[in-house]
């Protein structure tokens, strides 16, 4: 045992519980001063941290999140400010947020998500300053985000025409989302996709560079529970909480709706990779 510990042995316990309720009161209050030096003028499209359902609940992962994203877009995937965007399970808006900077008045963002909240936030927040930014709530069903869904996600046709957006990125999405459902939002994202369009998802995707460090436990999430023909999950009694898919099926439902991968794909640092781009593996494709 260290000295610190012997110390705060010596500390009665009311004592710490009344230290701990005052750093609680202090980050509490602080919050929105921590918010407003962290996103200057976008602070009030940035959600309270107690509503950031869609990963890490802190306003420094969440600007994190959105400038490594918008870098990706623009940088990597050559978003332009003027193209039409579909993203698919917005969340709270972690990734639209900063695009409300990039984006021009010719520019339009489209997102929807089974979860209403993060829709309601959206809506009221983020179109009211930038109409071009649009957020539907879809009443599809996922047992970890919306076990009252009405609709099934291997059935739901997308609220979009055809051809409609240049740019329809998911990310985050299928890697809780089970085959039979994935399979139909990749018809309807192809559908939704302009000719000269692309689509940019993300996926745990299990090929022998990963396999090889999930079995030398370098992995952080161990897929190997399956759920189905080449479909691993790392909870078997609650598989939607992540979701790994065989390549060889992903490039194969690729292919069955039209849509080209870009070689090579950018595979992320998940499962323990030394060379990589971002956590998940990112995939780009064009229709074919
Ligand atoms: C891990 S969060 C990621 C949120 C956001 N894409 C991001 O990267 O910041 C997963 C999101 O996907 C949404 N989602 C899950 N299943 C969906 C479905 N079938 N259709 C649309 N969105 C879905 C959830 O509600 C949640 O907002």
């Amino acid at each position: 045992m260290s000295l610190l510990d012997d110390l705060k042995n010596l500390v009665p316990r009311q004592a710490k519980r009344t230290i701990r309720s005052a750093q609680r009161a202090i980050r509490t209050a602080s919050a929105p001063l921590h918010k407003r030096l962290l996103f200057g003028n976008l602070a009030s499209l940035v959600p309270p941290e107690p509503l950031m359902f869609d990963g890490p609940p802190t306003y420094l992962e969440f600007k994190r999140n959105a400038q490594e994203f918008l870098r990706l877009y623009v940088n990597r995937y050559g978003l332009e400010p003027n193209e039409r965007i579909l993203e698919v399970g917005s969340g709270i808006g972690r990734k639209a947020i900063l695009l409300t900077k990039y984006l021009n008045a010719a520019g339009s963002y489209d997102g929807i998500d089974i979860v209403r909240a993060g829709i309601d936030w959206c809506s009221e927040k983020i179109s009211r300053k930038h109409p071009n930014f649009r957020f539907q709530h879809i009443n599809v069903y996922n047992r970890q985000y919306n076990p009252n869904g009405t609709q099934s996600a291997s059935a739901y046709h997308f609220p979009f025409s055809e051809g409609l957006f240049g740019f329809v990125t998911l990310q985050s999405v299928f890697t809780h989302m089970l085959p039979a459902d994935v399979a139909n939002y990749l018809a309807q994202i192809r559908r939704v996709m302009a000719e000269n369009g692309r689509c940019l998802i993300s996926w745990f995707l299990l090929n022998p560079d990963a396999l090889r460090l999930i079995r030398a436990g370098k992995s952080t999430l161990p897929f190997i529970h399956q759920v189905g023909n080449g479909v691993w999950t790392t909870k078997p009694e609650e598989p939607e909480a992540a979701i790994a898919y065989e390549e060889a099926l992903v490039r194969k439902l690729y292919e069955q709706c039209g849509l080209k991968i870009k070689d090579p794909i950018d595979y992320g640092s998940w499962c323990g990779r030394d060379r990589f781009l971002s956590y998940q593996d990112l995939v780009l494709a064009f229709g074919s």
